[in-house]
């Protein structure tokens, strides 16, 4: 499998503090069928400054790291975009590191706030897609705002953004309404991608073979195979030499 979000980087944000911890993260995810990883560290203005440049650096010395230890992980790297109005001068300087290119798109990883749905949202997106780039919203079935009113994604979705689900929400580890959104997304066939949002090896690992196999009984092995590797590894091909995955 392929997990397109998690938290894997030592001391640059609210994951792994250690590489220590950095490396018994990837250790769990390796053992949880875990073959690639693309590690997505926030980029929030005046809470987590990393850009481009920064993570790809960090990426490169725990990737060499994996090797030492034997730990057979391919990193690539991307990151949680906040939704925020510095977004079009991050994108004008260069600072936001894509997944990769679609049909012409860049894919960005795009994190609403928690707690609602800014007012004007629709039209940053708009923005967006118009420089060619499409947001992947990060776990919208954990935003207070769509758990109660799940037509609030709609307008989202008709712009053209693509949803990914977080593994622990679809078994209940967000609560039921998380989990609750999270099966009307996939019944819908509304969810293009799952991922695990690890973030520590307590409560917040990274891995997603328990959801991976929640959604093959309900929905069909073939939707699991899709959300976890067949449509991560177009989104992701150029990151890696070999093909990725043989899809
Ligand atoms: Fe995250």
């Amino acid at each position: 499998m392929i997990d397109l979000h998690c938290h894997l980087l030592p001391g640059i944000d609210d994951g792994p503090q250690t590489l220590e911890e950095s490396i018994e993260l990837c250790r769990i995810a390796v053992a949880d069928g875990v073959t690639h990883a693309i590690v997505t560290p926030h980029i929030h203005p005046g809470r987590w400054e990393n850009t481009r440049q920064s993570i790809e650096q960090d990426c490169e010395n725990l990737q060499s790291e994996l090797l030492k230890n034997n730990i057979p992980l391919q990193l690539g790297f991307a990151a949680e975009v906040r939704l925020t109005d510095q977004i079009m001068q991050q994108v004008d300087n260069d600072e936001i590191p894509f997944y990769g290119e679609v049909d012409g798109y860049n894919i960005m990883l795009l994190e609403f706030p928690h707690g609602h749905i800014i007012p004007g949202s629709d039209k940053l997106v708009a923005w967006l897609m118009k420089h060619n780039i499409r947001p992947l919203i990060a776990h919208p079935e954990r935003n207070k705002q769509v758990m109660k009113d799940i037509e609030l994604l709609q307008p989202f979705i008709e712009a053209g953004c693509w949803l990914q689900l977080t593994a622990g929400s679809v078994t209940g580890g967000f609560g039921e309404q998380a989990q609750h959104i999270a099966h009307q997304l996939l019944q819908d066939d509304a969810v293009a991608v799952l991922a695990s949002d690890g973030h520590n090896a307590r409560a917040r690992q990274p891995g997603l073979k328990q959801a991976f196999n929640a959604i093959a009984g309900q929905y069909g092995v073939e939707r699991a195979r899709r959300l976890t590797l067949h449509t991560p590894a177009v989104i992701v091909a150029s990151q890696f030499e070999e093909q990725a995955v043989a899809v």
